[in-house]
């Protein structure tokens, strides 16, 4: 056992193990077999945090941080403890090589819970299930289809209480089965590639959730209309359609920020192409979306139809820069996807991304305000794989990693993440000071940094409505805070009170966006009718008064990494006696940032009352302001035109005026609902909401706090702001809930900091 200075480095049995700390509470995990240590390099972990190392405390047979305890045994076996002695990880087997390929076996427990692993389905804890990461086109995905369009192999294992994550860099093939195969293991393995694994600890669920920030960086703040209402279909077309959609959304004053067009705009399905028989005055049209508060959103899916010899610029500019992917006998390879034939930019090269982030420029300078990267597994028609075949060659380009050519296998689950970073990079250039919003269907562990993603093609039914709801929260603990699922569902005509009941989930999702295929009957809000349609118009309307709220959470999420969309145990882990997370006891509950409870029916389809299974301490019902005794059993009767939802006691929830889109300045004072309760406090950030001038200062953010006094006042303190940004309120509104009556007063907002009695 050699020590190091951050850890240590063991061999035995031609394999070499480097176990090394980043910080306290961040292990590194190295290892090779017959050769020296994998290549140190990562597409996902920022550099920054992989050449963090802390000096570590020796022990006889590993090393001491302040946080926890390392021991490797003679065969090689990891042991990670915390310093009150709680075995944290251990390995159950030396690492297993067999050829290229290997397993890390770890002990399981009857009581470990394990969340993350991106966009899998099924139930939020991933206990008992083993999944396979390889992004895949799996259009009409069901319940039990895996792989799917992601590889996010990080997961967080929760525990008695004690929580800590694991991500395995490694951007082959991989496979985990946690306890399916053997109830007392599980195991973390891939085809390929290397060991080179992270591990995160808590014990505090949320902590885990930080750091795995600190390690693949934080969703960024997304431009403020992303969280508007967003209104598309495969497709809108010709362009009277599509000013058609967005007249009608405005004429019956259902707020909507973003109108996306599909593939069928596009000449041939050629990407950056327009089709002018369809799109006559494209420009025009866009111009007039935007003046009516609208952001365009394009698909432009990342492959490049191969069409040479005629003045298709993507095509011969990509030619002419080598940037398109390889066959081994050097030729360009050609697969068949929406444009017919078509050539795949080598997006693992800085140049080929840069190259390909210029072509955006003409949508750009047309006021394009977002891109949609589909089909970037990418997808493949006609081939048994779904994709391009194992022995494609790529150039890697990129600091840490050697210069040199891997293979797709290599490639395959990164392709999707460097498509999107070439799209989010090319237009920071092209607009640097303007947030990119992106859209991708793949990724990788850290393409939040890029872009945010959806669920892809799912379908209208109620089971998918409900599957929607752990998909999104578990893609927010594996980094991904920005996501919603296709609202109605993708496969399929949703009927009447399926898109009514998913509208309402998806006001409190981070991403509301309806979408669905060709060949579907039409999907709109107004859809179904009038009174489906008032329904619906009330909780997208909701969504729009809890802006502030949201766009405040949205920013705690851009320097934490805490997602929108939470678990319940993320913020109440000490909720049940045991101290397993909550959510078990409550599959459909979710949190919209720290404050904001929705709990919808565990099956949409049931009509039968269901149990409410709040954390302990006072609630509120969100519509009423009503106190809810959490502390009694609550029997929810489920209705179409509701969903229960409850506010924290101890929150101030900011509320602005109903505007009809995020562009839109809000008439009238902002409001500060407070609901008394231990610690109570709330805050609001605001910003220009969408450049970076933010980070020079032009922001507002504002701190509040209450209590209730012995004779039952209500003190609301206001502290002074923070930042040069001037918000559009001029007044504020205090409304205190909790009391025998509602009571509220209102102040200037020019006063700043202040202390308001209600009682
Ligand atoms: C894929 C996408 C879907 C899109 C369609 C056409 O199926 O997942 O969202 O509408 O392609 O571009």
């Amino acid at each position: 056992m050699t020590a190091l200075k951050d850890g240590i480095q063991v061999s035995s049995r031609g394999t070499t193990l480097q176990v090394t700390a980043l910080r306290d509470d961040v292990i590194r995990v190295r290892a090779s077999h017959d050769g020296p240590l994998p290549e140190d390099a990562s597409w996902a972990v920022l550099s920054a945090a992989r050449e963090t190392s802390i000096p570590v405390t020796p022990e006889p047979d590993g090393f001491q941080t302040k946080a926890l305890l390392v021991a490797v045994s003679p065969d090689l076996r990891v042991t990670v403890s915390d310093l009150a002695g709680n075995v944290i990880q251990q390995d159950a087997a030396p690492i297993a090589w067999q050829g290229h390929a290997f397993t890390i076996a770890k002990q399981d427990h009857i009581d470990s819970h394990f969340f993350g692993l991106g966009d899998k389905t099924g139930p939020l804890d991933r206990a008992g299930e083993a999944f396979t990461l390889w992004n895949t086109d799996a259009f009409g995905w069901q319940e039990s289809t895996d792989p799917l369009y992601k590889a996010i192999p990080w997961f967080i294992e929760d525990r008695d209480g004690r929580a800590f994550g694991m991500l395995l860099d490694n951007t082959f093939r991989t496979f985990f089965d946690f306890g399916r195969k053997d109830p007392h293991r599980y195991t973390v393995s891939a085809a390929d590639g290397p060991v080179d694994y992270y591990l995160v600890y808590g014990p505090d669920p949320k902590h885990v959730v930080e750091t795995y920030a600190w390690l693949t960086g934080p969703t960024p703040l997304p431009p403020l209309w992303t969280l508007g209402f967003q209104q598309s279909r495969y497709s809108y077309y010709p362009e009277s359609r599509v000013r058609e959609i967005a007249h009608h959304l405005r004429a019956d004053h259902i707020p909507a920020d973003a109108i996306y067009l599909d593939i069928d705009y596009q000449d041939h399905y050629r990407p950056f192409t327009v089709d002018r028989q369809r799109f006559p005055h494209f420009e025009q049209m866009i111009s007039d979306l935007t003046k009516e508060h609208f952001h365009t959103v394009l698909i432009v899916d990342l492959h490049i139809a191969n069409y040479p010899g005629h003045n298709y610029y993507p095509y011969d500019s990509g030619i002419a820069g080598d940037h398109f992917v390889k066959n081994p006998d050097g030729t360009v390879y050609t697969g068949a996807v929406w444009p017919g034939p078509a050539v795949f930019p080598d997006f693992t090269q800085q140049s080929t991304r840069k190259w390909f982030g210029t072509l955006y420029k003409n949508f750009v300078d047309d006021g394009i305000a977002g891109f949609w990267d589909d089909m970037n597994e990418p997808s493949i028609f006609n081939v048994a794989t779904k994709t391009m075949p194992d022995d494609i060659v790529h150039r890697i380009d990129e600091p840490g990693f050697k210069p040199r050519t891997a293979t797709h296998l290599e490639i395959h689950n990164v392709f999707g993440m460097e498509n999107s970073r070439a799209t989010h990079d090319g237009l920071l250039t092209l607009r640097p000071n303007e947030r990119p919003f992106v859209l991708t269907r793949a990724s990788y562990a850290g393409g939040q940094r890029y872009a945010a993603t959806w669920t892809g093609d799912n379908s209208s039914t109620w089971n998918h409505l409900r599957l929607c709801i752990p998909q999104i929260v578990n893609l927010g603990l594996s980094g991904f805070g920005m996501t919603g699922a296709d609202v109605g569902g993708f496969a399929g005509t949703p009927q009447t009170d399926l898109l009514t009941k998913w509208i309402e989930v998806a006001a409190f999702q981070p991403i509301d966006r309806d979408h669905t295929a060709v060949g579907t009957g039409d999907q709109e809000p107004w859809v179904g009718g009038p009174a489906a349609e008032t329904i619906r118009r009330r909780f997208i309307e909701e969504r729009y008064r809890l802006m502030p709220y949201l766009y405040t959470t949205a920013e705690e999420m851009s320097r934490t990494g805490l997602p929108i969309n939470r678990p319940l145990f993320l913020e109440f882990p000490h909720a049940t006696e045991d101290g397993h997370p909550l959510d078990l006891d409550a599959p459909s509950e979710f949190l919209v940032g720290s404050d904001l409870l929705v709990a919808p029916p565990p099956y949409f389809d049931e009509l039968d009352k269901y149990v409410l299974a709040l954390p302990s301490g006072p609630w509120y019902d969100y519509w009423t302001g009503q106190p809810v005794d959490s502390s009694k059993h609550i029997l929810i009767q489920p209705e179409l035109a509701k969903l229960p939802v409850y506010i924290r006691g101890g929150s101030i929830i900011p509320i602005a005026p109903l505007t009809q889109s995020t562009d839109e300045r809000p008439v009238g004072p902002l409001t500060l609902r407070v609901y008394p309760g231990p610690s109570c406090h709330g805050d609001i950030y605001q910003d220009d909401g969408h450049t970076f001038n933010y980070l020079k200062g032009e922001f507002f953010r504002q701190h509040f706090t209450c209590e209730r006094s012995g004779t039952g006042q209500i003190k609301v303190h206001l502290d002074a702001p923070e930042g040069t940004f001037k918000p559009w309120w001029s007044e504020i509104r205090i409304e205190a809930y909790g009391l025998p009556k509602l009571i509220s007063k209102t102040i200037l907002a020019s006063a700043g900091a202040a202390d308001i009695t209600l009682n």
